[in-house]
């Protein structure tokens, strides 16, 4: 499947169905989220795969009761971190240099740039930045999870500091952004019969 049939077969999936994915298909997301690009390459957030079923009942019913939290086979959720200093942007640095076989005075010039951006941003706009981040591997994965025939529904309406608090996300200085359930659709889900609706290309695209 092409990319612009998968993304017109996806769709916010409300009703999923019994099947499971297999551990395959689930690392294949989880990969894709991996491979998202961010900022630097600094990949400052973290996925949380649900798996606990009493976790999932209770993350539902802070979701409004959707039922899409507990149905689908799988439950991931997309968090921010609530901050970045320079100890992370250190071990960045780590990174590189070995994965590259680099030594630390080419990556200086760079890693310092990061500080330097890390240190001039204000407590809430460094909040923006980093979950920008989530949202771009958010899009990352709802295009993967489409070209591999995988159901997913990306989910904001839920207490975001009641599922913070549900699995105990401060403690690892994260906060959470976005549920996507993933799975299969439900084949009486009548969503996926309703037409794709979307503005014409001419209203979406400024040419100059
Ligand atoms: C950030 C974000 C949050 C969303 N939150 C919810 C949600 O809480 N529940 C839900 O059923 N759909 C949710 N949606 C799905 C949108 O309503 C859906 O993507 C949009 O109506 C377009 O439909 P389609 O994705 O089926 O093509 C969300 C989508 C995004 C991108």
């Amino acid at each position: 499947m092409g990319i612009l049939d998968a993304l017109n077969w996806r769709n916010a999936t409300k009703r999923f169905s019994d099947k499971k994915l297999n551990e395959d298909q689930v690392k294949v997301l989880l990969e894709a989220i991996r491979l998202s690009p961010t900022s630097y390459g600094l990949q400052a957030f973290k996925t949380v795969l649900v798996k606990n079923e009493k976790l999932r009942e209770q993350i539902r019913e802070v979701a409004y009761g959707q039922s899409q939290v507990s149905e689908a086979s799988h439950l991931l959720i997309l968090c921010s971190q609530t901050n970045i200093d320079e100890t992370e942007v250190d071990s960045y640095k780590s990174l590189i240099m070995k994965e590259r076989e680099m030594a630390a005075a080419d990556v200086d010039g760079f890693i310092n740039t990061i500080k330097q951006t890390v240190n001039n941003l204000d407590s809430v706009t460094k909040q923006v930045w980093l979950s920008r981040q989530v949202y771009l591997a958010l899009g990352v994965l709802l295009s993967a999870a489409a070209v591999e025939g995988i159901d997913a529904c990306p989910m904001e309406g839920f207490d975001k500091e009641k599922v913070d608090q549900i699995l105990d996300l401060p403690a690892h200085g994260l906060n959470s952004l976005v549920l996507i359930p993933v799975g299969y659709r439900h084949p009486d889900d009548f969503y996926p019969k309703l037409k794709k609706v979307r503005k014409p290309l001419e209203e979406m695209v400024i040419y100059k």
